[in-house]
């Protein structure tokens, strides 16, 4: 366990999987949190209650992002909720993935969603963040291990590789005030996302079957690494791309050569 007692963080995309695990995870080791959302009010109230019933600190901030005024509306919320606490910790977690995007068939009109939700709203929000940051905080962004393996999303892949491209240049900035900028980058984990692991009886064993620890990703593998780079502990890196995965896509098990 980590403590991140008196911290406060922003969450974007914390109603649901990943983003939820991180909400949940920063707000056990004391962070009071806000958890954004885009349009699910129901989930991003199950978040905050989780939070809550746990004995964690949270408030939820709605945003949808990727039109115009997204960051407008998101620190409205958060400065309200934050009642001049600065910001200690923010978590860029909120992304879609359109899976039609793909080099044969992606319009104009999706790769602009795309690179509006998942590129132009992290940058926005952690410039938006920086008057509020605290000197020694934190920025923290969900990339995917798509940027270094092969996905017909090639417009998702290239959204991904833009946002691992922004953290070592930040970091490099920040670095004077103590900030540090990191990017976690999950590998397959059980979200709404995927609701493909679910339509086939063979689909989670098959990532299974290709990743070291032989299982499918969930968001508390993903939240604990958050945490560590959040926290004390997690000081003196920067500027990384962290893959965290279970070990997908090492090579063959069976060595058999
Ligand atoms: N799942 C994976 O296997 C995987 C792998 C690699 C990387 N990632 C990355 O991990 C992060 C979390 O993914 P996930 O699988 O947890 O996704 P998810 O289950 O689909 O949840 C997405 C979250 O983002 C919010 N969101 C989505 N679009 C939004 C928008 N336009 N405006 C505001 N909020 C929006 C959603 O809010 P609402 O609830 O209001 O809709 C929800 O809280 C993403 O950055 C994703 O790219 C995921």
């Amino acid at each position: 366990m980590t403590d991140l007692t008196g911290k406060t963080a922003l969450v974007t995309g914390a109603s649901r999987g990943i983003g939820r695990a991180i909400a949940e995870r920063l707000a056990s080791d004391g962070a009071r949190v806000a958890v954004h959302y885009g349009s699910n009010e129901a989930a991003a109230k199950e978040t905050v209650a989780a939070i809550e019933s746990a004995g964690g600190q949270a408030f939820s901030v709605r945003a949808d992002l990727g039109v115009d005024g997204d960051v407008d509306t998101l620190f409205d919320g958060l400065t309200a909720g934050l009642a001049g606490d600065p910001l200690d910790i923010l978590v860029n977690n909120a992304a879609i993935m359109i899976y039609e995007a793909t080099l044969p068939d992606a319009t104009p009109e999706q790769f602009e969603r795309l690179f509006a939700v998942n590129v132009r709203a992290p940058f926005f929000i952690a410039q938006r963040t920086l008057p509020l940051l605290a000197d020694g905080g934190r920025i923290i962004n969900i990339s995917s291990g798509v940027t270094w393996f092969a996905t017909p999303q090639t417009v998702y892949a290239m959204t991904k590789g833009a946002l691992n491209a922004f953290a070592r240049s930040a970091a490099n900035s920040l670095g004077s005030r103590g900030i540090t900028v990191n990017t976690i980058s999950p590998g397959v984990t059980d979200t709404d996302m995927n609701g493909w692991l679910h339509e086939t009886d063979d689909a989670a064993p098959g990532i299974a079957a290709l990743t070291a620890l032989e299982r499918v990703g969930r968001g508390p593998d993903i939240a604990d690494t958050v945490a560590f780079l959040a926290s004390a502990d997690g000081r003196w890196v920067t500027g990384q791309t962290l893959e965290v995965n279970g070990g997908l896509f090492l090579g063959p098990k069976s060595q058999a050569w």
